[in-house]
């Protein structure tokens, strides 16, 4: 049955994706991660090459200026991008905050909604004292993905004109702006997903084909802890290659590399030094801080047999969890909506954020988001659905489905 499946979604060509991705993904063996290119290093292979960004007049909220980025394209891949970490210190901050407070509410959806009636807050119902509920059952670590503005249909990999909700301004300005540093003046951001990465959590192989518009770049953000991206070809014939994506690092597929095959097969605890930078930004590292204590303590445990026959339990995008009466009953509890500050942030101006993200980064415990962050990554993940000039829910009925293929042996 296992081998029917792969060829079935490898339609005989042959697959050099799926060893790549074991190879980084089992924990059977030690990881060797020699031959991951890590754009943070000093000494670059002759893989990478240096990307030129186009430098906007105006700088942007929390942003370093565009001329002190570094941005790398890898040589056997044209049109994949990254941009090492161009967010000034503690900003990060702000757009953790947003994933997590915001972005899962209703009406947006996430992956807990199709099993339960959850909270709005997820995130309020799951941090207590100030300290989250980080065990394995908590809802919080069973939120696995929640969309933005077209609200991506994961069963059917479909957008829909009338399944859409607004889209979130200080996102869709970021965005805009990031676009512009590549030479996309026109950028509109329609669909966004936000994946939340457990360390044992991996993102098999696929292709994101469901947008009209595919000349429009795939804007991709890493925060918190790091993983090991693999970018390949228009099929599952090119062998990807392993790169390190760190918090802060904003990757890009455009162009030829907008319709590659990528995936996510590895989490994997990020350097001190570097979250401490992105997150606390103040110096040195005060080794009796808390954010030290757990990131290479974390429990990785992972049976692979577990998930072996079953194509979405290896994936942040796995079936809804069984939710357990603990939870239910905080539910009902839960459903007074509280406003977080940060909500101002849907609908708002350029030069109103910068104001607000100083307000919510000096006005926030960030002790729950830093213990989350330690066992976790977010990624937010930006798509122009519709060719220019078309308007949100114009759309025809439904949008060609993507091929998020199944690559289980
Ligand atoms: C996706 C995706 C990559 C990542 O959500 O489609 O490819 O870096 N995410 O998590
Ligand atoms: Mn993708």
């Amino acid at each position: 049955m296992a081998t029917e499946l792969s060829n079935a979604c490898c339609n005989s060509e042959i697959d050099r994706f799926k060893g790549v991705y074991k190879k980084y993904k089992r924990r059977d063996v030690p990881l060797n991660v020699q031959n991951v290119i890590d754009l943070h290093g000093t000494s670059y292979s002759d893989d990478v090459i240096s990307y030129t960004l186009h430098e906007p007049s105006e700088k942007f909220p929390g942003l370093k200026p565009v001329k002190d980025w570094k941005a790398y394209q890898l040589k056997n891949c044209e049109g994949f991008i990254v941009i090492n970490n161009p967010f000034e210190p503690k900003y990060q901050r702000y757009w953790v905050e947003r994933c997590l407070l915001d972005f899962p509410m209703k009406p947006n959806r996430t992956n807990l909604d199709a099993h339960m009636e959850r909270p709005s807050q997820v995130w309020h119902s799951c941090v207590e004292t100030d300290r989250p509920n980080l065990r394995k059952d908590s809802l919080l670590m069973k939120l696995r993905w929640a969309t933005l503005g077209y609200q991506y249909e994961w069963n059917t990999k479909e957008y829909f004109a009338d399944r859409v909700q607004s889209f979130p301004d200080d996102l869709s300005h970021l965005c805009t702006y990031i676009a512009k540093t590549l030479g996309y003046s026109n950028y509109s951001s329609e669909a966004g997903i936000v994946n939340y990465y457990r360390m044992e959590s991996t993102l098999m192989g696929h292709t994101d084909v469901s947008e009209l518009d595919k000349a429009a770049p795939l804007i991709s953000f890493s925060f918190g802890q790091s993983c090991i991206f693999l970018i390949g070809g228009p099929t599952k014939e090119t062998e990807p290659i392993p790169v390190f994506l760190n918090s802060g690092d904003i990757c890009l597929m455009t162009g030829n590399a907008r319709l590659s095959y990528h995936a996510v097969p590895r989490i994997l605890p990020g350097n001190r030094e570097h979250l401490h930078a992105c997150f606390h930004g103040d110096g040195g590292i005060d080794v009796t801080d808390d954010q030290n204590v757990a990131i290479h303590d974390i429990d990785t445990e992972h049976d692979l047999d577990e998930t072996e026959n079953d194509p979405y339990s290896d994936s942040v995008h796995e079936k809804p969890p069984v939710i357990n009466v603990i939870d239910s009953m905080k539910i009902n509890q839960e459903e007074n909506t509280i406003l977080t500050p940060t909500q101002s942030g849907n609908r708002c101006s350029v030069t109103e954020l910068g104001d607000l993200m100083k307000t919510v980064i000096d006005g926030t415990d960030w002790t729950p988001f830093q213990d989350y962050l330690n066992v976790s990554r977010v990624n937010l993940n930006v798509r122009q659905v519709l060719k220019p000039g078309l308007e949100l829910g114009s759309c025809p009925d439904v949008i060609k489905p993507c091929d998020r293929s199944v690559e289980k042996t």
